[in-house]
């Protein structure tokens, strides 16, 4: 089951975080001397306040705000169902360095009971120990309309397969990937569940995608209105960027009854 690969990518995640904490890692250029469209994997940086909704998750995650007090992540981010006062939600900066950044503790995490089975949902909601304010919250998809077309990602994630945690948010676009050009890539992609899992990459290409690190935060693109609406969460994907192995999403219209209500209840 892929559930073990999550997890191992996830230990790799905390370790690069650690390795990212050291000064030397956090050397990078200015916004200006960056090369376009290279480096998420195949990104580019996050303009402050572009993202107002991102959060960086303290055990290597990412995140999106749900509501102004509920962070919307990966189950596979966190352990269980319960109390829990150790993960730090980073917000309101692109920067994780930044003096501006609004720090925010958890109280209570509430892991979906249907990952891990049959039915699939890699999602979890983080309760914060208070509010943050002025930061727009990201609306989640409720119907399946809108699992189409390019998507955009965003984290703070390695931006190659096997490297650092960046400190400043990066983005990119992915364009939609059919569930069956998806599960015909083969290996873990044969394992995909339909309904609950989304493909999203350059199949044949590769290039860009989410990596370690970006796992829990969202995937999202513009509603009929013009607006931002979330219609994934960072899962999982065989390696980064390779070609034929796409980047797999929550697929969050499909939870998002269940996440509304338990939204209700934390
Ligand atoms: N599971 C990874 C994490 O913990 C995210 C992997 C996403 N991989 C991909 N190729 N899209 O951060």
């Amino acid at each position: 089951m892929a559930t073990k690969r999550w997890f191992t990518l996830l230990r790799n995640a905390a370790i690069g975080l650690a390795a990212a904490a050291t000064a030397a890692s956090f050397a990078t250029p200015a916004v200006a001397d960056q090369p376009p469209s290279t480096n998420v994997v195949g990104g580019t940086r996050a303009a402050q306040g572009e993202f107002p909704f991102m959060v960086r998750l303290s055990m290597g995650c990412g995140g999106a705000l749900y509501t102004s007090q509920i962070v919307l992540t990966a189950a596979h981010c966190v352990s269980r169902t319960g109390a829990n006062s150790s993960i730090t939600a980073t917000v309101g900066v692109v920067d994780l360095q930044s003096t501006s950044a609004k720090k925010v503790k958890s109280t209570y995490v509430y892991r979906s009971p249907t990952y891990g089975t049959a039915t699939g949902g890699d999602w979890a909601l983080i309760k914060l120990a208070s509010p943050v304010t002025g930061l727009a919250t990201l609306p989640i998809a409720t119907t399946s309309s809108l699992n189409t077309g390019s998507f955009s990602i965003a984290g703070w994630g390695a931006a190659s397969e096997g490297g650092a945690q960046q400190r400043y948010l990066l983005k990119a676009q992915v364009p939609f990937v059919p569930d069956s050009t998806c599960k015909a890539q083969g290996g873990s992609y044969g394992r995909l569940i339909p309904n609950a899992e989304l493909c999203a990459g350059n199949v044949s290409a590769g290039g860009v995608d989410t990596c370690q690190g970006d796992s829990g935060g969202p995937m999202f693109r513009r509603d009929d209105a013009g607006a931002w609406i979330q219609v994934g969460i960072t899962s999982w994907g065989d390696g980064c960027a390779r070609p034929h192995a796409p980047g797999v999403y929550t697929e969050v219209s499909t939870f998002a009854s269940a996440i509304a209500d338990a939204a209700k209840k934390i």
